[in-house]
């Protein structure tokens, strides 16, 4: 398969089509790789998940997944990595808790693109490391797909974590990679993958990292998670994950003074960012009705430690970036 989609190839809209895909891809899998073995980088995002879903399909046990955690995900995340690939689908899966390696290198660090490439060097080391416990391995997979082809060199590298180590001498294993997100979300439904992996919003490599502004501590890091956790619960329940295309909590590295229960309590302040695109160059604001915003806020600030305002980020992009960092 080469690198162009033809002209003739219909866009896979239906789960009748998404299966015809799956079926033409299982059987191009197994002539490609065979009985030899098959390296995948699985974050959870919907382009590896699917990768991984369909591979576990062509080859079984001959897919080994590494599952990286670098402490930077969001609430249950790597955990339903773990409960849908591990104990649903049955894979050969890799869990790398990696956390305090991670922070422990972003300690003090508060330079964004410091940070960036801290996350995503470490990222490439760790895989590195677990690809070479492993023995056998001929073949690396990727969830690359089309636009990634069109928009850069072929290799997911530029906005990933991390991308490849350049000494890794494998033949790549790429059955999306002719085809755009919107496809990729109707096979991984037709695989079986669950709603919340395959709709899932874009997530940035380097995860909550860029969202816990200046240098990372594990207590702001953690109130962050809980109180994003908060925001998506409250979009599911309103309907709106289904309707607004990124949404998240941003924590700076600033404390203003409060009062909770009749005392004194300086904490950070929670920014709600919800917006929409077609192709993130340029977004526009979410408008949350009032009434969700008053409720979001009233959970946010009772239910997690260390947050006493929220507050509303109305800047489009641009002249805002969608990220803070
Ligand atoms: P910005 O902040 O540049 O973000 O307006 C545009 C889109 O890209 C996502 N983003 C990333 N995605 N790795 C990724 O995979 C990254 O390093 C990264 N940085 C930003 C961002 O979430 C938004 O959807």
């Amino acid at each position: 398969m080469n690198n162009v989609r033809p002209e003739s190839m219909a866009r896979i809209t239906t789960a009748e089509l998404a299966n015809a895909f799956i079926d033409e891809q299982v059987k191009e899998v197994r002539e490609q790789v065979g009985d030899k073995k098959v390296l995948l980088a699985l974050s959870g995002g919907v382009d590896s998940s699917v990768v991984a879903a369909l591979l576990i399909k062509a080859i079984g046990k001959q897919l080994v997944c590494v599952h990286v955690n670098h402490g930077l995900m969001r609430k249950g995340e790597s955990e339903a990595v773990i409960e849908v690939f591990r104990n649903q689908l049955d894979a050969n899966l890799i869990y790398v808790d990696a956390t305090d390696r991670f922070l422990g290198l972003l300690e003090g660090v508060s330079e964004p693109e410091k940070k960036r490439k801290i996350i995503g060097g470490e990222f490439i080391k760790v895989f590195d490391e677990e690809a070479s416990k492993l023995e056998g391995i001929s073949f690396l997979a990727q969830g690359t797909i089309y636009p990634d082809i069109l928009e850069s060199d072929g290799v997911k590298a530029h906005h990933n974590v991390g991308g490849l180590p350049e000494d890794m001498q494998f033949e790549l294993v790429e059955p999306i990679k002719l085809l755009y997100k919107d496809e990729v979300r109707v096979v991984g439904k037709a695989l079986g993958l669950p709603a919340s992996m395959v709709d899932r919003q874009p997530f940035p490599g380097p995860g909550l990292g860029v969202r816990c502004l200046g240098a990372i501590t594990r207590d702001r890091l953690h109130a962050l998670r809980e109180a994003d956790a908060i925001l998506r619960e409250e979009f599911d329940l309103a309907g709106l994950n289904l309707k607004v295309w990124q949404y998240f909590i941003a924590v700076p590295d600033v404390k203003s003074v409060g009062v909770k229960n009749d005392k004194r309590y300086e904490g950070w302040p929670a920014i709600i960012r919800a917006v929409n695109t077609t192709d993130a160059m340029s977004a526009t604001i979410e408008e949350i009705p009032y009434e969700l915003l008053h409720k979001i806020t009233a959970r946010i600030t009772a239910e997690v430690e260390g947050i006493n305002r929220v507050l509303y980020d109305l800047t489009p992009k641009p002249v805002g970036t969608i990220e803070w960092e």
